[in-house]
């Protein structure tokens, strides 16, 4: 090969990589991007588990009062049961559930109305079965059944 073709050759090839690594570079769909699409992906996916976990454990120790799909007793709001207590509210969005940070719904969950007025003696009794995961969990399945609109409220609103 001629020296002058060799210089050629090189410089071909020199150009050939600037122009392939400056297309990388600009090319919004690089590596970079890749993995953050990855990361929401696994962060969705962890929602997704706690979630369903959630729901799980909700129809094993909430949803014999609080209904199936957590619509609360009927009358919740007008009516006593025949102890004269409380019925079951919604914690489906539509009662005040959602006027309450999440620590107090934690506090709730975890502790019964007792944590609030010492002297309860009402049909919400604290979970001391349940650990903080699977309270965490709770809350997000129940979040999860909110309309969007009040998601969205719920999270300008509520400082933990
Ligand atoms: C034995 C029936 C019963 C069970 C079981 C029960 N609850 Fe309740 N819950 C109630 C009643 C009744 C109230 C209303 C308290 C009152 O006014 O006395 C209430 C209130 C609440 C509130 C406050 C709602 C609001 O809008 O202020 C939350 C949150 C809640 N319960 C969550 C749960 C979760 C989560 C579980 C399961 C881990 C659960 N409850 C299990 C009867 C029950």
């Amino acid at each position: 090969m001629s020296f002058l073709l060799k210089r050629i050759l090189i410089f071909v090839i020199g150009f050939a990589s600037i122009i392939i690594s400056l297309l990388y570079f600009l090319n919004p769909n690089n590596k970079e991007n890749d993995n953050i699409e990855i990361t929401n992906i696994e962060i969705d996916e962890k929602l997704i588990s706690q979630i369903n976990l959630g729901k799980s454990l909700y129809v094993t120790h909430c949803a014999s009062c609080h209904g199936d799909n957590l619509q609360g007793q009927p009358n919740w709001s007008t009516k006593k049961d025949k102890d004269g207590h409380n019925l079951s509210p919604p914690l489906n969005g539509t009662g005040h559930t959602w006027h309450h940070s999440q620590d107090q719904l934690f506090n709730i969950i975890r502790y019964g109305f007792k944590i609030y007025n010492e002297n309860y003696d009402g049909k919400m009794q604290g979970n001391d079965k349940l650990n903080d995961d699977d309270i965490w969990s709770i809350l997000a399945y129940m979040k999860s059944v909110w309309p969007e609109s009040i998601q969205k409220k719920y999270d300008t609103i509520s400082k933990h």
